[in-house]
């Protein structure tokens, strides 16, 4: 079947730079992003490109492009519905807050209102894809809500996870190592269903690294492949400590490890923890559906991936308070990066967030620069940790529009995020303005000790 027109509810971090860049490598076909949230709509039909909600490098020439051509944005979520023939889902699916499985399942309840939604709406055959991240089986309660409370047209289930990186979304969704697709393989409309999704990333994507799988290796693949890169990333972090106290260098060491190629040299480098919106939810997630199997000790062995990087932002904040003299209470502490890595204004589950709130309790005040994130969202990220009351986290901490300015009259540094720009600051008049001794705390290796060290630094990174 050729796919004419398509609808994809959910216009985040995946939805957004996802369908647009199939609207632009498919001109032929009408892609529709319907979302609830009218401020987000507005902002990714804003008149000015730069607008829109997110930011991702090349993103904004791509919407360019095809926007009012081929690709809308719109709140109406029927009719785009209606209209579609392929219809993906990309909501978010965060971690529980309430209830059975609260703190470790995926909370699907927006999943399941848009099922409810096609269920009602859909008036011909759809092929419904999962492209938000969903414990392995979802596409069986998906099914069962659709068949049961729809107007009895015909459904395909097609599991399509995306595997895109924040920061470099365009390129990875233009360039993927794979795609992947799970369909119902064994029967022919199932098959069918799959072929025209496979035909659609075809128009750019060789076929070879168009995966076609069963529905559940598709889905469970999705949250294993984000399972073993953050466990790589503990991995690595566990060594850094251990390389602080033996002299050796956690970036050597990677190196060495690395080029090893059945190790392989990527996503082993050392931090003050990963962040984003979805590592420890997939995660946790994961651990949650082995124990809901019994399988305590495979739930065991990936809780301790989570339990490595709560460690490490911990052990970082705590490096800080015990380096300056075992108290920061009182001391300017100035944050360098909020977001939770480079090239990306999202800041879901960063690490600096955890970093700012222990020093916090340490009664530290903080004062934090980052070149894309927000005032507002760096309170909303400490207020919904509830830690403290909003107005505290005002008085504590502040939000300043230059490094030099955060930096200034400060007891202490913290480089929180890997952003290009740190690098080239002018250390010297840093040092120059910071109060003395000027303590430098590198959470990304991102800088050079040396130079750090001549300039008068009391300079600290993460695993030496
Ligand atoms: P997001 O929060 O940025 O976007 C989700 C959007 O869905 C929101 O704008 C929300 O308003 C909208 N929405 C929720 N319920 C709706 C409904 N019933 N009708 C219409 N709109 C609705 O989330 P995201 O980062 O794009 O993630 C979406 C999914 O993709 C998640 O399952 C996530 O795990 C997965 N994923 C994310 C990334 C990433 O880099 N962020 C990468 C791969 C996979
Ligand atoms: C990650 C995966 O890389 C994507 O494949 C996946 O689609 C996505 O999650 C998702 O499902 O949401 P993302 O979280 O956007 O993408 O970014 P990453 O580049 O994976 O970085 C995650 C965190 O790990 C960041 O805080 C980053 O700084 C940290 N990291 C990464 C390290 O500390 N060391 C590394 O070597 C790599």
């Amino acid at each position: 079947m050729k796919i004419k027109n398509i609808c994809c509810i959910g216009a985040g971090y995946v939805g957004g730079p996802t369908m647009a860049v199939i609207a632009q490598k498919c001109p032929e076909i009408n892609v529709t992003v319907v979302d609830i949230n009218k401020e987000r709509i507005a902002a990714w039909n804003d008149d000015d490109v730069e607008n829109i909600p997110i930011y991702e490098p090349g993103l904004s020439a791509v919407v360019l492009e095809a926007r009012g051509r081929n690709l809308f944005f719109s709140t109406d979520v029927d009719e785009a519905i209606d209209k579609a023939d392929m219809i993906f889902i990309s909501v978010n699916t965060p971690t529980k807050t309430y209830g059975i499985g609260k703190g470790m399942a995926a909370d699907l309840k927006f999943i399941e209102l848009c099922a409810r939604q096609i269920a009602k709406v859909a008036k011909n055959d759809k092929i419904v894809v999962e492209k938000s991240t969903l414990p392995v089986r979802t596409a069986e309660a998906l099914k069962n809500i659709l068949e049961n409370t729809g107007n009895g047209v015909n459904y395909q289930i097609l599991s399509n996870p995306e595997f895109l990186a924040e920061g470099t979304a365009v390129d990875d969704l233009m360039n993927p190592d794979r795609v992947l697709i799970g369909g119902d393989l064994d029967s022919p409309k199932g098959k069918e269903a799959v072929r025209s999704l496979v035909d659609i990333y075809a128009h750019w994507i060789p076929k070879e690294r168009i995966l076609t799988t069963n529905v559940w290796s598709s889905e469970l693949s999705k949250l294993t492949a984000n399972a073993f890169l953050a466990q790589r990333v503990s991995s690595i972090n566990a060594m850094s400590e251990l390389c602080e106290k033996t002299g050796a260098d956690v970036n050597e060491v990677s190196k060495a490890v690395g080029m090893d190629t059945r190790i392989g040299s990527k996503f082993l480098k050392s931090s003050v923890g990963f962040g984003g919106s979805c590592f420890q939810k997939d995660i946790l997630n994961l651990v949650y559906i082995s124990k809901s199997f019994g399988l305590h000790q495979v739930a065991d062995y990936w809780e301790q991936v989570i339990i490595m990087n709560d460690y490490q932002k911990k052990r970082f904040a705590y490096k800080i308070v015990q380096t300056l003299f075992n108290t920061v209470s009182g001391k300017k502490i100035a944050i360098l990066g909020w977001a939770f890595k480079k090239d990306t204004n999202d800041t879901r589950e960063s690490a600096a967030i955890y970093v700012a709130d222990y020093l916090l309790n340490e009664q530290a005040e903080i004062v934090i620069y980052d070149p894309k994130v927000k005032k507002e969202q760096i309170y909303a990220d400490l207020d919904y940790l509830n830690t403290r009351s909003s107005e505290e986290n005002r008085t504590k901490v502040k939000v300043v529009n230059t490094p030099y300015e955060a930096t200034k009259e400060a007891h202490a540094v913290a480089l929180l995020t890997e952003w290009d720009e740190f690098k080239d600051l002018n250390w010297q008049m840093i040092y120059d303005k910071m109060l003395k001794p000027a303590f430098l705390f590198d959470g990304r290796r991102l800088l050079k000790r040396k130079t750090k060290e001549d300039i008068g630094f009391e300079f600290y990174a993460i695993g030496n």
